[in-house]
């Protein structure tokens, strides 16, 4: 099956919300997404991928599927000339991103790392096809910890190491939503150099102050700016993850955590508003609120020598 490049569909239809929070699974973004079968094969053109193109990816039941957050990431990937020697992909569900990393010219290595086994034996299977097992090794790790010992030597490999990370990780749903954000880049502190980059999805919705903490969560990670980014899309409250995170977010706020920041689906160039006047707004017209998918670049110099 060859499925084209998907847009999100507009949320034009009235919606009472739901009775059910339907929970994703913890630590695992759903996989179940409408629109996007579940399994298939997609060709990655040079729409997306410039001169990187063109990749294959096929995934099956039970492998996270490439979504729109997925194909913002591919999109700063291509656009970062500047990504050089030995990178590691944080939960490469496909391996997609890691395999687009490989292909930059001066990149020597990615390590591709992800904690669900069909993943990993899809994004194996998914360098293979793409011709990229000289420059990309999967393995089976939690965050960046090898859960296969065979692989521990080559992890380690990486201490002081990695010229990059790349991410797209999932939503965590027992929190505010950001905590594996928190860890790619926390745990990375073993493996990080001078000038090391960071490349991490992270939609707009959850505003510029979450953002800037990641940088205390690593001594000496900088912010440098937003990498890429969609226009204003629904945060579609028909797909049952968003939906869930919506009221999560809002319960967040409810119990003072920091706001979010959505797109008012009734004037996009209205101020912005946070997570319970979005739920407000859907309960009351059913228009589900606005977000960007995006990704955020990072950059890493050690504390002394960035004057932190
Ligand atoms: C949003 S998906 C992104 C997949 C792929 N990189 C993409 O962009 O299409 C997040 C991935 O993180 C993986 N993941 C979740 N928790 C993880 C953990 N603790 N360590 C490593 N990978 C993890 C999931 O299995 C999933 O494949």
């Amino acid at each position: 099956m060859r499925i084209g490049r998907g847009g999100l569909r507009p949320d034009a239809v009235a919606r009472r919300p739901p009775r059910t929070v339907i929970v994703p699974p913890i630590g695992v973004q759903s996989v179940e997404q409408p629109g996007i079968p579940p399994e298939g094969e997609v060709v990655l053109g040079s729409d997306l991928l410039g001169a990187l193109a063109p990749i294959t990816i096929r995934y099956g039941p039970g492998v996270y599927p490439l979504t729109d957050a997925s194909r913002v990431t591919l999109r700063a990937v291509a656009a970062a000339g500047r990504l050089h020697g030995r990178g590691v992909d944080w939960g490469c569900g496909t391996g997609c991103l890691a395999i687009a990393a490989a292909r930059h010219t001066a990149v020597r290595q990615v390590i591709g790392l992800d904690v669900v086994t069909a993943n990993v034996l899809t994004a194996r299977e998914n360098v293979a096809l793409n011709g990229m097992n000289e420059r990309v090794a999967i393995v089976h790790a939690d965050s960046y910890d090898p859960l296969d010992d065979g692989a521990r030597p080559l992890l380690e490999s990486l201490h002081g190491q990695v010229d990059f990370v790349v991410a797209n990780p999932p939503a965590s749903p027992a929190d505010d939503g950001f905590s594996f954000r928190r860890r790619v880049v926390r745990d990375a502190a073993r493996f990080v150099r001078d000038g090391t980059v960071f490349l991490v999805q992270i939609s707009a919705q959850y505003g510029r102050e979450r953002i800037h903490s990641l940088e205390a969560e690593l001594p000496g990670l900088r912010y440098e700016g937003c990498a890429a980014s969609t226009p204003w899309v629904a945060f579609d409250q028909t797909r049952p993850d968003l939906r869930y995170l919506l009221r999560a977010y809002a319960a967040h706020e409810d119990r003072g955590g920091a706001a979010y920041a959505f797109g008012d689906p009734r004037d996009p160039n209205a101020a912005q508003i946070d997570a319970r006047a979005a739920l407000a707004i859907y309960c009351e017209v059913g228009a589900s609120p606005l977000s960007r998918w995006q990704v955020h670049e990072f950059r890493w110099r050690p504390p002394q020598a960035g004057g932190s």
